[in-house]
């Protein structure tokens, strides 16, 4: 991650606190430093910090941190070259054509990977709209997708044939290697390799930069199988972290805080064509720990909405669980008749569908409700059994007011008593499983004299120019003797940045670094320097005295060593003097 010229003009021009807060709106302000809840763990106090002087973010939390190109690696996902390609843009600086950076072969993988995916979803685009395209053609027409639709999703048809797009790819001068990687085509018996995708609709599932990284094929023929196949996982796609949607659907989503959770495909593209454009969905999985740390980025209230089947309502009461895992409220709608969401707006139409968004239930209602439609008159004995299951819905919300907000409820509507409820809570809350204990970081081995002079140099670098009474062997441990040496290496127009500097040159270090220069000392800042003057006398007695402590031990001294002795001793006695 050597630093070039162009990364640093761009680190000049951007505002940290501004790209921040495009994924994390809710940043505020906190003396000199802007906090949030992290985006990158689960928390419900701020300990996400960002710091716009030294241009560089931290999270006491999770400990992640690191400056602005790391941030948007993080939370995008990408790699360091897409970051500054991405945050180029944004600074107007002109990046070029990234041969002319140094990349690693893994970031150099994925330029070509993104490429590669580009003009397969512009060949299979073109392949619906060429003569073989026709059944496809007709049957999105018959699905009600308009044309602008169609474009806006980049929809396609995978043809028939055994390898008509690898042999395009090919003639184009993409190697089959990059394509099998790419999962675009895959080896057969006998060695072969042929299209993945044949005889299928086909979705491009974009990152949320709007970059195809994958594919999703669904057949033509019903009887086809299996109905849906999605590229298999690579270095761009990972299914458990994309939303299907997500980069169409983010503008909306940053505007009101609104996001529709669909259960597929064409769910989600038909709800844009209607203008619920706030609407994504997973891809043929449950929902992850790591898609709903994304929807907690930029959703502030959320809906669910699968199926109106069996298996669609169990999906949305799981989801609604992994949701309340990650601290996360959200509600939960249905359709009624059986209808998706997809053939729901194209028989009622948007108004209606609002409607049933309007009316979403908080999942423990959602799941009373439904037992109540089946049941209306259960019996003590079918109260007793769904009670208990419904309990483990409580017993997860970790929320303590909703929770005893919801035993409430449930009592009341399954007329029982409070009490009883709340003991069978304690049951239910003992027999699932614990969550594991989230992992410390290990304790830091620096005196707190030594962590706060590196903590007053890394906030206030011109401060070491008053450092040169201090030798590195001055510090007692190795890490402030490290950091210490680095910093005074640097030189002095590199010493505004000194935290990013020093976290780039020690990575296994760098969020102790940012740990240190975007805690707040307290205090003010005025007397930074006298802090430091004093720091300076005291680290140097500590030192005196532990070397004297090391020669009194000797058997015996040589004259050198005595000397030293003396001269520390002098020392020692003046320091005390100064104070
Ligand atoms: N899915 C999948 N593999 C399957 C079936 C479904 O990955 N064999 C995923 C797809 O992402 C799909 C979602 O699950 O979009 C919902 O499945 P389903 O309800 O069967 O599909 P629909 O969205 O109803 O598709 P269609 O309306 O085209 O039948
Ligand atoms: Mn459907």
């Amino acid at each position: 991650m050597a630093s070039s010229p162009i990364v640093e003009l761009i680190r000049e021009k951007l505002d940290i606190i501004e790209i921040v807060r495009e994924y994390v709106p809710s940043l505020k302000r906190a003396g000199r430093n802007y906090k949030a809840n992290c985006p990158f763990h689960n928390e419900k106090t701020p300990s996400f910090t960002v710091n716009p002087d030294k241009k560089i973010f931290f999270c006491f939390g999770c400990s992640s941190g690191g400056d602005i190109f790391k941030f948007v690696m993080d939370i995008e996902g990408l790699s360091f070259p897409e970051a500054v390609r991405k945050l180029a843009l944004k600074a107007g600086v002109e990046y070029g054509d990234e041969r002319a950076h140094h990349i690693s072969p893994e970031d150099k993988e994925r330029l070509d990977l993104k490429k590669l995916m580009t003009a397969a979803a512009a060949f299979y685009h073109k392949a619906l709209f060429s003569p073989a395209g026709e059944k496809a053609r007709l049957y999105l027409g018959e699905r009600r997708l308009s044309k602008t639709t169609v474009e806006k999703f980049e929809l396609g048809w995978a043809p028939a044939g055994g390898s008509a797009m690898m042999e395009e790819l090919q003639a184009k001068g993409w190697s089959s290697d990059l394509a099998l990687k790419a999962g675009l085509i895959t080896e057969r018996e006998g060695g072969r390799v042929a299209d993945t995708f044949r005889g299928r609709i086909m979705f491009p599932i974009r990152n949320q930069s709007g970059e195809t990284i994958a594919f999703g094929g669904r057949v033509l023929d019903p009887e086809g199988i299996p109905k849906y196949l999605n590229s298999p996982e690579t270095p761009l796609f990972s299914k458990r972290k994309t939303l299907y949607g997500l980069h169409e659907a983010l503008p909306q989503i940053r505007r009101t805080g609104r996001l529709l959770l669909l259960e597929g495909y064409m769910d989600v593209i038909g709800a844009h064509q209607h203008g619920v454009d706030w609407a994504v969905a997973p891809l043929g999985t449950n929902l992850t720990l790591e898609h709903s740390g994304i929807i907690r980025r930029y959703a502030k209230d959320t809906v669910v909405m699968f199926d109106d089947d069996r298996a669609g309502i169990q999906a949305s009461v799981k989801a609604a669980e992994t949701f309340m895992e990650s601290g996360l409220y959200v509600r939960l709608a249905s359709l009624d008749n059986g209808l998706d969401p997809d053939e729901y707006l194209n028989e009622h139409g948007r108004e209606e569908f609002e409607k049933k968004l309007a009316a979403a239930a908080d999942p423990l209602d959602f799941r009373m409700n439904l037992f109540f439609k089946n049941k209306p008159s259960p019996t003590a004995q079918e109260k007793a059994q769904a009670i208990a299951l419904l309990l483990e819905t409580v017993a997860r919300q970790g929320d303590e007011i909703l929770k005893s907000e919801w035993v409430k409820n449930l009592a009341t509507r399954f007329g029982v008593e409070q009490d009883s409820v709340l003991k069978q809570l304690r049951k239910t809350a003992l027999a699932l499983p614990r969550e594991a204990p989230r992992k410390q970081a290990p304790p830091l081995a620096m005196p707190q004299m030594e962590k706060g002079y590196i903590q007053l140099l890394l906030r206030d670098p011109a401060l070491i120019e008053q450092s040169s009474a201090l030798e590195p062997e001055d510090f007692s441990s190795p890490l402030a003797r490290t950091l210490f040496a680095a910093l005074r290496a640097l030189p002095p127009e590199a010493r505004p940045k000194a935290p990013a500097a020093l976290a780039q040159q020690y990575p296994e270090h760098s969020s102790l670094v940012l740990e240190l220069a975007v805690t707040d000392l307290g205090g003010p800042d005025a007397s930074a320097g006298r802090d430091a003057a004093g720091a300076v006398r005291m680290l140097k007695r500590f030192s005196a005295e532990r070397r004297l402590k090391e020669l009194k031990a000797l058997p015996s001294m040589d004259p050198q060593q005595l000397q030293e002795y003396s001269r520390l001793m002098l020392e020692l006695k003046s320091s005390v003097k100064d104070r």
